[in-house]
């Protein structure tokens, strides 16, 4: 079966489906996206995805594509035509199709809106978190609008694949002051000596995840103290557990960092239970 995608008021078979080279996307990464989790026919917390869609949207002063009531219909069509059963869901959407010009186009240009959807392997993935990852410090050298969920990746790029050539899974950014901020596409986490969740807090240095906010609330109402604080690279070295978090990943226990194990170098109970509860606690949006 081909793959379908959704462009611009169009399903389209995956080959054939692209963007005018004129597209704001293209040509400046004028544009924001989102990637929602579909687990077993699911859409998760798609409401939060759509909430952070038009948040990143009005920080740039781009109109929404169209009204934020039908976009989920899309995602769920695009779920169906595809047979995504677990996978993901990616959407963009951009300031259009204008010739090329720094300033904005007139209003009446219209948003471009992509929507597509692949099967993620579910078993590969309990594996890689039965083992956990390693991660790799980086120093930080992203815009300071790191909150708005953009399109334009060319620093997380450049980490992820510094970690992949490392032999890691993922890469920390480090500030100026040495704290971590979060992963090139997940947030950190560690867990402290004493068993506080710790994660940086989300107004600002970092992207406000998605997974970030359920798995606190999640963690609350079972009864863990979490601390919204920054933490150094030597603290989650030293720490009992690490962990990153992401729509791709879900709860993804962190076993090494920059070459040294984190504790016992396997990944730890906290995190692992956290992943197990994730699906349970999330929004469900059937398809
Ligand atoms: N990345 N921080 C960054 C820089 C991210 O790119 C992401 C998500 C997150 C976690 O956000 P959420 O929990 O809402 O997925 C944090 C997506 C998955 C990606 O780029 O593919």
């Amino acid at each position: 079966m081909s793959r379908i995608a959704y462009v611009n008021g169009q399903y389209l078979p995956h080959l054939d489906a692209s963007v005018h080279i004129e597209d704001r996307g293209f040509q400046f990464a004028d544009g924001v996206y989102e990637v929602c989790e579909v687990r077993h026919l699911q859409l998760l917390d798609v409401t939060r995805h759509l909430d952070r869609l038009e948040r990143s949207l009005r920080e740039l002063a781009i109109q929404m594509p169209m009204e934020r009531r039908c976009i989920p219909l899309i995602m769920r069509e695009i779920v169906t035509r595809n047979r995504v059963i677990n996978g993901l869901v990616y959407m963009q959407a951009n300031r259009g199709v204008y010739p090329r010009n720094h300033l904005f186009p007139p209003k009446s240009v219209k948003p471009s809106l992509v929507i597509t959807a692949k099967h993620t392997n579910r078993a590969a993935a309990e594996e890689m978190a039965a083992c956990g990852i390693g991660v790799i410090s980086v120093p930080e050298n992203r815009w300071d609008r790191v909150d708005i969920k953009s399109v334009s990746l060319l620093p997380n790029v450049l980490a992820k694949q510094k970690a992949l050539e490392a032999g890691a899974g993922e890469a920390w950014f480090i500030d100026v002051d040495g704290f971590v901020t979060e992963g090139s596409s997940t947030n950190a986490w560690i867990v402290s000596k004493d068993g506080v969740l710790v994660t940086r807090p989300a107004e600002s240095g970092i992207l406000r995840g998605i997974t970030r906010t359920r798995v606190i609330d999640m963690a609350a109402g079972m009864g863990y103290s979490i601390e919204e604080r920054a933490f150094t690279i030597e603290e989650a070295k030293a720490a009992r557990e690490a962990f990153v978090t992401a729509a791709s990943s879900v709860v993804l226990p962190v076993v090494e960092i920059d070459g040294a194990t984190v504790a016992n170098g396997h990944p730890g109970e906290t995190a692992t239970r956290l992943r197990a509860l994730f699906f349970d606690s999330s929004e469900k949006l059937p398809c």
